[in-house]
């Protein structure tokens, strides 16, 4: 993989962390997919107040790929997350998705025929590839 990917997906899940809607948790995450023609599909957690039932990020961001009929398209992801201080957030331990987001980048990185490339970072630093 083009060695700018990493960055580029990892500003474009940056910035959209700064939309996370995380009123519960306070953790902000954002995550940000690579698309077959080079386009970038973001998504951010979005919390209620059953806590359990929130989503995260990376289901966010498959799920409006699917609503865009662009499932199969999918070839990596960047995934950062920090706590919010300030209104901003902090933090550089890079996080890793949850099981269902696993499964559900799995499933859609079959359904596209492809392995998915993980670039995983926190709000601030370096990103790491996983596993
Ligand atoms: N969260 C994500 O969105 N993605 C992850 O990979 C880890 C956790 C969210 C869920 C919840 O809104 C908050 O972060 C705290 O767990």
């Amino acid at each position: 993989m083009n060695d700018e990917i990493a960055p580029t997906l990892i500003a474009a899940a940056r910035e959209a962390a700064r939309n996370a809607h995380a009123p519960y948790s306070s953790f902000a995450v954002g995550a940000a997919l690579l698309m077959t023609d080079g386009s970038i599909v973001t998504g951010t957690n979005f919390e209620n107040a059953s806590y359990g039932l929130s989503l995260c990020a990376e289901t966010v961001a498959v799920a409006r790929a699917n609503a865009e009929g662009r499932l199969r398209e999918i070839v990596a992801i960047g995934i950062v997350g920090g706590m919010m201080r300030g209104g901003v957030a902090h933090g550089t331990d890079p996080i890793r998705p949850c099981g269902r987001c696993r499964q559900i980048l799995n499933e859609a990185a079959q359904m596209g025929g492809r392995d998915l490339v993980v670039y995983c970072g926190g709000a601030e630093g370096e990103a790491v590839e996983a596993h």
